[in-house]
This record gives C-alpha cells, sequence and structure tokens, in this order.
C-alpha cells in the first residue's frame, strides 16, 4: 500500500483556516467581506471578550436560500466566481469559498440568513466542521453569522491569541478601515454593551473621515482627486502578428484616485500610516508606498513619512486580487503605470494646494490630535479589559502588542516642551511587516494610548468613548475645508514684511493673519529648485575661486568623490586632483565660498557614500543629485543671525512664493508658519 493519502475534509478546512484566520480581526475581515459582497447597507459587527468569546456580525444584504446557506461551509463553494477566466476580472471581495468553512472549522458557528421572500428563512449550527441543526425560521432579510468560542478545538491555536484589549483593537482598526472606504454605508461596532463606532451613511468621504477620525485629523489633511485613461488593457499589447483577431478589444478604462494625504508639517517615522485600498479592498503594498513617498520627496525628510488614505479604482481585470492568503496584497497588471500616477497624482495636489503649517494648530494639538490614522483611545470604558493600563496588558511578541515603549513622535519642528505620557505607538520590527502587524499594531497601541493629552477631549468627533456621528459633521466638515482652503501659501507674494526676529525670522503681515518665515530655510528652498532647475538646462552659475581651494581627503573619500565628481561638474564645480590625497576646487556654483564651500564638500561626500551603499542603482542617482542640490542650497543660503533690508526681505518672500513647494526646506523643516487672524482673534478672546 502507498504511503499517500488524501486529507479528510475536516482536516483540510483547518489547514486552510490557518493560512485565513488566525485571530478575531481576521474572522471579522471575512464576514465583513461577506456582508459586502451581499450588498449589505448596514453592518453591526458585535464582540465579545475582544471577538474570543463571541463574534456576531449582523447584515441587511441580499441573504440566502437554504440550500445556498448549507453549500457556503462546504469547501471551495461561492458565488462570486465560476470559472477560471473570471478569475482574472474579480469584482468581489471573496472569491475562493475558503473563508466560511475555515472559520466554522474552529469555531462553533450560527448562521441565520434570509433572502426576504415567502420561503422565509434558515437557521443553521454547525460546530467543528460539523453540521448540528438545520432548521428554518421566520427572519428578515440578510444574514447574522454567530461566531463563539474561536479555536475551541485548536487550543496550540488559542494560545496565541492575546489580551482581550488587544484582540478587540484589532477588530476596531479593522472596521474602522472598512467603514472609511464605504461612508455610504451604515456601520457599527458594539463591545460587550459599549458602542466604539457607530457611522451611519454620510454623503462625502471628508465627513466620513470627520465621524470616525476626528476634526483634528481631517484639518491635517488635504483631498486628492485624480483619474487618468489606461492606455492599453491589462497586460502590455502583443505585436501584431501575435494577436488573435477574434479576440474583441477591450477598452481600457481608466484609474482613479480618491483620498486624503497630509500636510507636510504632519510627520511620521515610519510608513503605518499609509492605508491603501484597491477597488474597495484594503492592501498592503510596497509599490504604492513607494509611490506615496515619492511623492513627498524633499517636501519632508526621507526618514519621515506622510499620513495617507487612498482610494484606487481601476477595471477589476487590472488587479490580480489572488496572489496572498488573506488577500491584503495584490498584483498591478500596469504596476508603472500606477506607482507614476500615484506619486504624480499626489505631487501635484500637493504643488497645487501649498498648504501653510498653522503655528497655534501645531502648538494645541499636534502631537495628540492624531498620533496615528485611528480612532482615538478608547482608554475609559467602565470594566473590562479596555480598562487595563497598558503595563497590565502582556506583550504579545509579534510587535502588534501595547509595549510601553513608545516610538518617538513628533512634528517638525518640535512646537513644544515633550508632553509626558506614553505615546501610543509600537516599534516596528522590519522583519516582520505584514499587514496585521502593521495595521492592527497601531490600533493596539491607538486604543490604550495615552490616558489623556492637552486638547485631545476635544478632538473626538463627540464625548465619551463612543466614535459617533453627530449632526453637525456636515456644517463642521465644511468649516475645517474652508479653513484649510483659505490657509495656502499663494498669499506669499503679496505679505507685508514688518521685520525680523533676532534677525533669524522673518516677520509679515499679511490679510489672513501674521506669517513668521524662516529666513535660512525659506531662502535654502529658492536656491534648491534653482539649482535643479539650472542644472536641468545645464545652465548653473559658476564663480571662479580667485584661489584654488585644496581639500584634503581621506581614500575612502576620494573614491567616493571620483564617483560623483560628473554631478558636481554639472552643479558649477570645477575640481582636479592635486596630489594623492588632495583636491584643488578651481571653480564653486555661485554663493558658495571659504569655510561654507569645504563644509558642503565634506557633506557631499559623505551622505554620498551613504546613498552609493545602498543597492538601487536608479534611485541612488536621483536621490544624489537631490541631495548635492540641497547641500548645496544649504550652504549658500541666507544664514539666521543676518540682518536683512525690507527690500531683501519683499524679494525673498515673492521668490519664494515662486517655488512650487514654499511648504518646507528640502529636509523637511517647515519654512512659514501662520498665526492666523482667527486664532490671533479667539486668543485675544474677541471671539
Ligand atoms: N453575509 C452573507 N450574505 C449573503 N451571502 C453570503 C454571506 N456570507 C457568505 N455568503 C455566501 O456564502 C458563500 C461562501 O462564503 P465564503 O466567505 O466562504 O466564500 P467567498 O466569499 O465566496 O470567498 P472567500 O473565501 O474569498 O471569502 C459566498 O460566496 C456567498 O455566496
Ligand atoms: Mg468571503
Amino acid at each position: 500500500m502507498g504511503r499517500i493519502r488524501v486529507l479528510a475534509d475536516q482536516v483540510a478546512n483547518q489547514i486552510a483556516a490557518g493560512e485565513v484566520v488566525d485571530r478575531p480581526a481576521s474572522v471579522v475581515k471575512e464576514l465583513l467581506e461577506n456582508a459586502l459582497d451581499a450588498d449589505a447597507s448596514r453592518i453591526r459587527v458585535e464582540v465579545e471578550a475582544g471577538g474570543r468569546k463571541l463574534i456576531r456580525i449582523i447584515d441587511d444584504g441580499h441573504g440566502m436560500n437554504r440550500d445556498d446557506a448549507l453549500l457556503a461551509f462546504e469547501r471551495h463553494a461561492t458565488s462570486k466566481l465560476r470559472t477560471a477566466d473570471e478569475l482574472l476580472s474579480i469584482a468581489t471581495l471573496g472569491f475562493r469559498g475558503e473563508a466560511l468553512p475555515s472559520i466554522a472549522s474552529v469555531a462553533r458557528v450560527t448562521l441565520e440568513t434570509s433572502t426576504g421572500e415567502d420561503t422565509g428563512g434558515t437557521r443553521l449550527e454547525i460546530a467543528g466542521g460539523k453540521i448540528h441543526h438545520v432548521d428554518d425560521a421566520a427572519l428578515p432579510r440578510g444574514t447574522t453569522i454567530a461566531v463563539a468560542d474561536l479555536f475551541f478545538n485548536t487550543p496550540a491555536r488559542r494560545k496565541f491569541l492575546r489580551a482581550e484589549s488587544t484582540e478587540l483593537s484589532h477588530v476596531t482598526a479593522l472596521v474602522t478601515h472598512y467603514a472609511l472606504a464605504h461612508p455610504e454605508k451604515h456601520f457599527e461596532l458594539i463591545s460587550a454593551t459599549h458602542t466604539l463606532i457607530s457611522a451611519p451613511p454620510v454623503a462625502r468621504m471628508a465627513e466620513r473621515v470627520y465621524q470616525i477620525l476626528g476634526k483634528d485629523t481631517l484639518a491635517q489633511l488635504l483631498p486628492v482627486a485624480a483619474e487618468t485613461p489606461l492606455g492599453h488593457a491589462g497586460l502590455p499589447d502583443p505585436p501584431p502578428w501575435k494577436r488573435d483577431p477574434d479576440e474583441p478589444t477591450r477598452s481600457p478604462g481608466t484609474l482613479r484616485l480618491t483620498g486624503f494625504y497630509s500636510k507636510p508639517e504632519l510627520q511620521k517615522l515610519n510608513r503605518n500610516s499609509i492605508y491603501i485600498f484597491v477597488n474597495k479592498r484594503l492592501i498592503r503594498d510596497r509599490l504604492l508606498m513607494h509611490a506615496a513617498s515619492e511623492a513627498y520627496r524633499n517636501i519632508i525628510p526621507p526618514t519621515s513619512s506622510p499620513v495617507i488614505l487612498l482610494f484606487l479604482e481601476m477595471p477589476p481585470e487590472e488587479v490580480d486580487v489572488n496572489v496572498h492568503p488573506a488577500k491584503t496584497e495584490v498584483r498591478f497588471r500596469q504596476q508603472s503605470v500606477v506607482h507614476d500616477f500615484v506619486r504624480d497624482s499626489l505631487r501635484n495636489a500637493l504643488i497645487k494646494a501649498r498648504p501653510a503649517a498653522a503655528f497655534l494648530t501645531a502648538l494645541e494639538t499636534s502631537p495628540a490630535a492624531s498620533p496615528s490614522l485611528l480612532p482615538p483611545p478608547i482608554s475609559r470604558l467602565p470594566g473590562g479589559a479596555e480598562g487595563l493600563p497598558p503595563e497590565a496588558v502582556p506583550d504579545s511578541g509579534d510587535g502588534s502588542s501595547l509595549s510601553t515603549e513608545a516610538e518617538p513622535f513628533e512634528l517638525t519642528p518640535r512646537p513644544i516642551a515633550p508632553i509626558p505620557g506614553k505615546l501610543p505607538f509600537v516599534p516596528q520590527d522590519p522583519a516582520t511587516q505584514n499587514l496585521d502587524h502593521q495595521l492592527w499594531g497601531q490600533a493596539a497601541a491607538a486604543l490604550l494610548g495615552p490616558p489623556s493629552f492637552p486638547g485631545h477631549e476635544d478632538c473626538s468627533p463627540s464625548s465619551g468613548s463612543t466614535l459617533s456621528y453627530d449632526r453637525g459633521t456636515v456644517a463642521e466638515t465644511e468649516r475645517v475645508e474652508a479653513e484649510q482652503a483659505a490657509s495656502n501659501l499663494n498669499h506669499l507674494g503679496s505679505l507685508r514684511p514688518l521685520g525680523q526676529l533676532r534677525e533669524s525670522f522673518i516677520l509679515a503681515a499679511g490679510d489672513d493673519g501674521l506669517w513668521i518665515i524662516d529666513q535660512h530655510v525659506a531662502h535654502e528652498r529658492v536656491l534648491f529648485e534653482k539649482i535643479l532647475r539650472d542644472r536641468q538646462v545645464e545652465h548653473v552659475q559658476r564663480q571662479r575661486l580667485l584661489m584654488p581651494l585644496l581639500v584634503e581627503l581621506k581614500p575612502w573619500q576620494m573614491v567616493v568623490f571620483a564617483q560623483i565628481a560628473g554631478e558636481l561638474e554639472r552643479n558649477g564645480f570645477e575640481v582636479e586632483p592635486f596630489g594623492p590625497q588632495t583636491l584643488a576646487v578651481k571653480a564653486a556654483p555661485v554663493g558658495l565660498e571659504g569655510g561654507s564651500l569645504e563644509r558642503m564638500l565634506a557633506e557631499v561626500i559623505e551622505q554620498s557614500s551613504e546613498v552609493l551603499d545602498e543597492p538601487r542603482q536608479n534611485e541612488d542617482l536621483a536621490a544624489l543629485r537631490t541631495r548635492i542640490a540641497a547641500s548645496i542650497a544649504c550652504h549658500s543660503a541666507i544664514k539666521v543671525n543676518t540682518p536683512l533690508d525690507p527690500v531683501r526681505m519683499e524679494w525673498l518672500l515673492l521668490e519664494l512664493a515662486r517655488t512650487e513647494h514654499p511648504t518646507s526646506c528640502p529636509h523637511g523643516r517647515p519654512i512659514a508658519l501662520l498665526y492666523s487672524w482667527k486664532d490671533i482673534q479667539r486668543a485675544f478672546h474677541r471671539i
């Protein structure tokens, strides 16, 4: 007799469950996706003990008849896919027919479902993969699935579940994200008797952001919308002789993007606050993360990351969703088109909006207002694990725990003295960067975050721990949007300089309030963009030095210099070797001389060696170019403690207004802060 045997269904289902279901939040994800696929307009999620004891999801979708209800728990039973061809254009969130049998193999499941027709509904009980009862029942249209005692028959897996509060926070993060993606639907999340999320339908995405994430987060985000027709459908067209003349030509369709991006003043230390939905599916995608970071190149420091909420829509055949067991990764058929579209749309939106950093808002709310793009902490629920202090919650060891070690979070520049208390971040282990850890880990931290921060209480849309809708939402959202539009940097050119503060900051009056402009970084931005422009047309202004400047280098620095000599020459340098370890600088870009020139060269060589160490050649060159430009700009710009007469101040403001990114210097520091007229009036108690 041979050795190979086909596994029993129950064993096969448990193996599949290992991939599909690893914690309560993944059960919630599958059931939520099913409800959305069933066209539900109202979805209520109830959990007990963080979902370990019970998860119940109630929807008003199209429901199932009795036969379908029974079939739904068979492996590979799905109503969403029939042929292999359809796999190439999946428009639903589910398609494998694996979720329900997987869940039912490791929990006790009760399904109540009805199509709302005269035939009535069905009630079905199944535990550990075995059907125990099937009854007819009078039920309204829709489906309710209750999943109790998760992993009751797989103790090894149950052991890996974390504290109730951790699991609950993962569930909360998940419902939050799906609610953001579907503003037209009603979402509720209830834990025991507490309503954690209550989000009735709203007409606009901004209102949903306001409902779920609060006013302050909305105030720090700006909307983006763009679309582009695709050049061709799916993979590139084959050459004419390989084309099938009978195959109908498909229309290529459109790539659409909507969402929100953060003002440059809001910076994160990792990419955990970039949320990307593709055809309403929340995904983690390195390509798009990279595109988002690229959009902010030279606007925020390379070590920082923006906050982004992006919804991409494209024809389903443009994206392969069948590449990850939990369906959290996708592959685009036209990768570089999607990448460049996202990068350029965000970049253009940033150039257009030119958001000003609000002086007072930063002071009042910054670190507390949106430590992450997640609901405010729910730390004071009466009773239950939610009320536990962070140190009472055991570390999960998987990067998703409520570690008390806070990841540093600060705006640039830090506007106030450090705030006592722990910031709600989880240190990220790069080795464990997957969706679960990144998204859900943050939620864990956000939920039991700091006990209280100044200004935090009034940043949630309503009082208490419920993230609920309030009737003022529409007006309030519009007010926030109007304020955002008003305070942009287009007005810089028409400001009236009043003088300098300590010969370092220009004070200027405008219709919108009082501006404070950092003269050094302002000039740095002006020069930086000019250098990049001039370099492009090979027209950098250089000046001959009266005496060549001799620079001593170490042997490794000579090696780096040899690699960047061409780029330096294009930027206006004329440098020749002068002995084995000495360079003679004969000409340099206008504005650079003496000590500044020497420091600039040392800095560029140092930074270039870091860039050249990295493996990605193409990016290296672009990065190298901008670093050299940034370094020249920094060392030739007007310094602090330099008196400026009104003419020079006006000139600087005018030049700054003409730049593409007057928001921040190439290293990411803000250039201009606005103390708005409204804030001034408010501070003097006039409004
Ligand atoms: N809430 C629901 N309302 C109506 N029908 C549902 C619901 N949940 C599940 N179904 C039906 O049960 C089938 C099986 O669900 P299941 O989640 O196991 O697989 P799927 O959604 O088709 O694929 P995947 O495994 O990728 O989620 C679905 O195809 C759908 O027809
Ligand atoms: Mg499903």
